[in-house]
């Protein structure tokens, strides 16, 4: 496989699992240095020893709990400097999507998604941007989602969450693109991991309905007859990294089989 990434050290987030853990593999396959980022040390373990075993001493780990900002980033980035080196990738794909509406979640819910998705993804991109502008070089990718576009009644705090980050992001992007930083946003549609099952769950306890009915809905409802997995979203977002994507940047690109209907 080509080397393109020898000589990058990227942080993953959310790297011990779902999309996080799909683009850690494929960096580590490709060269890079990589830092996993969550909150379970057990699991986060045994995925380092198992890329490290595919690629020995290219792994690292670090556990903490996202909802706790900016001290869990700039804690993370000190860890990648001490053991990878200076940053030159970030993918934030740690969080999640409660399934709420505007009126029913509890105030504590709207905080706690906020703290932890754009907060989170807000401060580890704060905490990564100096160690880049002293490079020159970094690409930093948000793992978002197409609720950000389509605001979606059941994803009532995910959509104002993504709403946010796809600003946030496009002004960073202003402010560190001519000093050789990237930033993109990635947004897929419902794409198949623990969290997936997890949403289902909640919206089958909600409507009644069994969760192989509310799983087998969401996936008639892809123009492709199926959801993206894991890999699927991996592919682009290493394409997003890598040198040929040299011109793409305070953007978001959508994987979502066309399921957006806007053209922008
Ligand atoms: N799957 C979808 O349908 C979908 C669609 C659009 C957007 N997204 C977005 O994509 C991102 C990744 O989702 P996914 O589907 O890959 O989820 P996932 O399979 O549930 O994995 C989430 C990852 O984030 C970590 N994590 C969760 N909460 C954390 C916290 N408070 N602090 C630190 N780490 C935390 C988890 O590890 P620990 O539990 O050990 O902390 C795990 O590694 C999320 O932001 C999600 O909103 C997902």
């Amino acid at each position: 496989m080509e080397q393109i990434f020898s000589s990058d050290r990227a942080i993953v987030t959310g790297g011990s699992r779902g999309i996080g853990w799909a683009v850690a593999k494929e960096l580590v396959d490709r060269g890079a240095q990589v830092l996993l980022v969550a909150r379970n040390s057990e699991r986060l373990r045994q995925r380092a020893e198992e890329l490290n075993r595919r690629r020995p001493g290219h792994v690292q780990w670090f556990s903490c709990d996202m909802a706790n900002q900016p001290m869990s980033a700039e804690a993370a980035v000190q860890h990648a400097l001490k053991t990878i080196g200076q940053p030159t990738l970030l993918l934030n794909a740690a969080g999640g999507a409660s399934i709420a509406s505007v009126l029913d979640a509890p105030w504590s819910l709207w905080v706690g998604d906020f703290q932890v998705k754009f907060f989170g993804y807000l401060a580890m991109a704060r905490a990564v941007v100096p160690c880049m502008l002293q490079q020159r070089k970094g690409v930093i990718v948000n793992i978002v989602g197409i609720a950000g576009k389509d605001p979606n009644p059941n994803l009532a705090i995910a959509s104002a969450v993504n709403g946010a980050l796809n600003g946030v992001m496009k002004v960073l992007a202003d402010e560190v693109s001519q000093h050789g930083v990237r930033v993109v946003n990635v947004n897929p549609s419902a794409t198949e991991t623990d969290l997936l099952g997890s949403m289902a769950q909640s919206t089958a306890q909600k409507s009644g309905q069994p969760v192989e009915a509310v799983l087998k809905a969401m996936r008639m409802r892809s123009p492709l007859g199926r959801l993206p997995t894991a890999g699927d979203i991996a592919g682009v977002v290493l394409f997003l990294m890598s040198r040929q994507a040299d011109f793409v940047t305070g953007t978001g690109i959508d994987v979502d089989a066309g399921i957006h209907r806007g053209m922008f």
